[in-house]
């Protein structure tokens, strides 16, 4: 896809934030500091459009990327992050759970996991979610650099079983820092919006 423009839109907590003009959306969500915020610089080929950072919990709003006038991407804020308050925790469950629970142009949501280690069960938790909420779930496996090639398929059969994927669902291993499998995320971005 040919990027002509990227506007950041809005940060959201509440309902009566979010863009209101009906376009479509695709949602990143996963465990803080999983990459979701530099999956989105990786596939907009900026450097640090989406804030990221090495300390886990940057992202804490809900941030709406708008692309080509066309469709946002959702950057929503990570879970399983230790050190947060459980004040936080339940900040973070009722703004996930507003946005999730119900929103039409919502096409489908992109779950990252860390390929180098088994899901946990906060990634278990967020798939099931995902799919009692009713949406299609691609699973994206990050820093795809910090193994070798010939490590994905053994990586990837381990999350699919954690995770307990549906034969049909895909797991796409993803590199934002070398610029692997951007391409792959990209159709995959494509289809999901076309349906
Ligand atoms: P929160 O906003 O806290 O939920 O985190 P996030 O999921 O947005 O993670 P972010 O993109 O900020 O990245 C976290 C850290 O992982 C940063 O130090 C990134 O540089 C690093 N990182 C992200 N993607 C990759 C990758 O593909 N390869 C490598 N080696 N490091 C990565
Ligand atoms: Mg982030």
């Amino acid at each position: 896809m040919k990027i002509r423009s990227t506007e950041i839109k809005m940060s959201a907590t509440k309902r009566h934030q979010y863009p209101a003009e009906g376009l479509p959306e695709i949602a990143l969500v996963g465990r803080s500091n999983v990459g979701k915020s530099s999956c989105v610089n990786a596939l907009l080929n900026r450097r640090n459009f989406a804030r990221t950072s090495q300390t886990p919990g940057k992202t804490r709003t809900i941030n709406f990327y708008l692309i080509n006038n066309e469709f946002y991407f959702v950057d929503l804020p990570g879970y399983g992050y230790a050190k947060v308050a459980k004040s936080e925790k339940d900040k973070w469950g009722n703004i996930m759970e507003t946005y999730l629970g119900d929103r039409e142009e919502l096409c489908a949501i992109f779950l990252l996991v860390d390929i180098r280690h088994e899901p946990t069960n906060d990634d278990v938790m967020m798939y099931e979610w995902i799919k009692h909420f009713g949406y299609e779930c691609v699973v994206i496996a990050t820093k795809a650099d910090k193994i070798s090639r010939g490590q994905y398929q053994k990586h990837m059969s381990i999350i699919r079983k954690k995770l307990q994927l549906e034969k049909d669902e895909k797991i796409i291993p993803i590199s934002s820092s070398k610029k692997t499998g951007v391409e792959d995320v990209w159709n995959e971005i494509v289809s999901q919006y076309n349906k």
